[in-house]
């Protein structure tokens, strides 16, 4: 670790803002949980804690919806024109990047993430999702339908499709990029008039309860986003088993998306997902060998390796494997390990004690089960929940560390001969399906491969490029529906048919 470098000095507001007992916004004012009760918000580079939030429980999230319910059901939000809450969205946009400073710091010292990436990548990336989604919102077109109707001979009919917001969704995202993870929510529900009741994660609650300030700047209506801090079973399981909610959008472990499921299927709420990940980046003989390296440290240790669509099975052709495990191994040798706010570190600590455990878990298990650590393979320091970038090499199909998703700085390095040699079955041999990669300057190659890989999204020749125009989520168990782009649009929208006879 850099114990010389300089951290980051908070910016006044950010010290303001995490000083004080932060209080939950529902139907447009800032309340504390109906218990009083609070806790603790930790500093994941030292374990200390930092700031104080809400513990809403099941008391508040029947406000909250009914806070909701009451602006959807009576309120101008899904009223108004699709003008006028497409510029709403788009103050948001502005907003967030008018206060990116603040954002990236409170981001990077709750999640701890360098504050770079924070600043470069997640607030701009957050911004950009409602400036794409405003765009949208005077877009929401139906369709005139022609009929035929056989039994009506010589009738005519004007018949046409409406699209109509689905109503009051529950919205509860995880911590790896929190504040983009609620504009990916928010955005596409907010634009076709759905209210929202947003949970955050209770690990990192501070980025959002500062974008929920912004969308009331904004002026969002009363009602129209309520945005509660709590934890998974006392808060998110009341929440999505709301019988007064229409949807619940969830973002998390494939483990808790199989009870979002459930709990939504006593009164069939409308349900989507975007759930874990165990992906394949495939290196070909003919990639561009430094390309590939970058890209294949890149696809593992970006976030920490905290990315559901992480590439962490990096599947190498043999005339490659040496040069490129020897290349990744350099680099993940050569990361800058650090607390997110000095501006000198590339890498920032787990996000919890929880899961500096789970990935040590992950680490013992797969040297107990014979796998080699070509660099890393465990926690760096005592403070804070720091684990070293790790190469793992010598694995086996049936081993824990290859099939299951480890959420942490981990790759898995596996060699085969050719594509035919069952290359595809090997890459698809996962329950998940989110992502994919391949490197190769055989385009055609590429694509073919592309087309037969069982994932959401194939990056050719890059990794973890994101955009708010393009649409993303899993196959299999990696989820239900996609988010971004046009595609996300309808998980918030439902049709009518209207047929008149004329
Ligand atoms: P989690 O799925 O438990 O938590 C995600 C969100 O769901 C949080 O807001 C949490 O409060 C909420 N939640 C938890 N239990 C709930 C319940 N019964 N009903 C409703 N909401 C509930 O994930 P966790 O424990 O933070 O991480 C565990 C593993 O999940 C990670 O190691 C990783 O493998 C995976 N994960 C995947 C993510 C992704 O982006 N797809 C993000 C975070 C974690
Ligand atoms: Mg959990």
């Amino acid at each position: 670790m850099n114990a010389q470098a300089q951290p980051t000095l908070l910016n006044s507001k950010v010290e303001s803002f995490i000083n004080r007992p932060r209080t939950v916004l529902i139907d447009g004012r800032w309340v504390a949980a109906k218990s009083g009760k609070t806790f603790d918000v930790f500093d994941p580079s030292t374990g200390h804690p930092i700031a104080k939030v809400a513990a809403c429980e099941k008391a508040d999230v029947d406000i909250a919806v009914a806070a909701a319910r009451k602006a959807f059901d009576d309120g101008p939000w899904p009223r108004m024109t699709p003008s006028e809450r497409g510029r709403a969205l788009w103050k948001i946009g502005d907003l967030i990047l008018e206060n990116l400073e603040e954002l990236a710091q409170l981001e990077s010292l709750d999640n701890g993430k360098p504050i770079g990436v924070a600043r470069a990548a997640d607030v701009p990336l957050a911004a950009d999702l409602f400036h794409y989604m405003a765009g949208w919102a005077t877009k929401i077109e139906g369709n005139t339908i022609p009929l035929s109707v056989p039994y009506a001979p010589g009738a005519e009919f004007l018949a046409f499709t409406r699209k109509e917001p689905i109503g009051v969704v529950a919205q509860i995202i995880p911590w790896n990029f929190p504040l983009l993870m609620a504009a990916w929510k928010l955005g596409p529900a907010l634009t076709t008039g759905c209210t929202v009741v947003l949970k955050v994660a209770e690990e990192t609650p501070l980025s959002g309860l500062r974008l929920a300030e912004l969308c009331q700047e904004a002026g969002l209506p009363n009602g129209v986003l309520n945005l509660l801090t709590g934890f998974g079973e006392t808060c998110g399981a009341p929440l999505a088993a709301h019988p007064r909610v229409d949807k619940v959008a969830f973002t998390g472990s494939t483990e808790v998306g199989k009870l979002i499921v459930k709990a939504a299927a006593n009164d069939l709420k409308k349900v989507t997902l975007e759930l874990g990940g165990k992906s394949p980046n495939i290196i070909l003989d003919d990639a561009d060998t430094e390309l590939a390296i970058a890209g294949a440290s890149n696809a593992i240790f970006f976030n920490h390796g905290q990315c559901c669509c992480a590439g962490s099975r990096l599947f190498v052709q043999e005339k490659k494997f040496e040069d490129v495990v020897e290349g990744v191994t350099k680099f993940a040798k050569g990361i800058r390990l650090g607390p997110g706010l000095d501006a000198q570190t590339e890498m920032g600590p787990l996000v919890s004690q929880t899961q500096l455990e789970r990935v040590s878990g992950y680490l013992r298990s797969g040297a107990d089960e014979g796998a080699k650590a070509l660099c890393g393979g465990k926690r760096r320091g005592d403070t804070g929940y720091f684990v070293e970038p790790t190469v793992l090499v010598d694995t086996k199909p049936d081993m824990k560390v290859y099939r299951e998703e480890i959420f942490g700085p981990v790759v898995t390095a596996i060699p085969f001969k050719d594509v035919d040699d069952d290359l595809i079955n090997r890459a698809n041999d996962t329950v998940y399906g989110l992502a994919a990669g391949i490197y190769s300057k055989d385009l055609a190659r590429a694509h073919r491969i592309a087309n037969r890989l069982r994932a959401g999204t194939v990056w050719i020749n890059c990794y973890n490029i994101f955009d708010a125009a393009l649409p993303f989520g899993g196959y299999k168990q990696s989820g239900w529906g996609r988010e971004m782009g046009h595609d996300a649009l309808s998980n918030y929208l439902e049709t009518k048919a209207v047929c008149a006879g004329i």
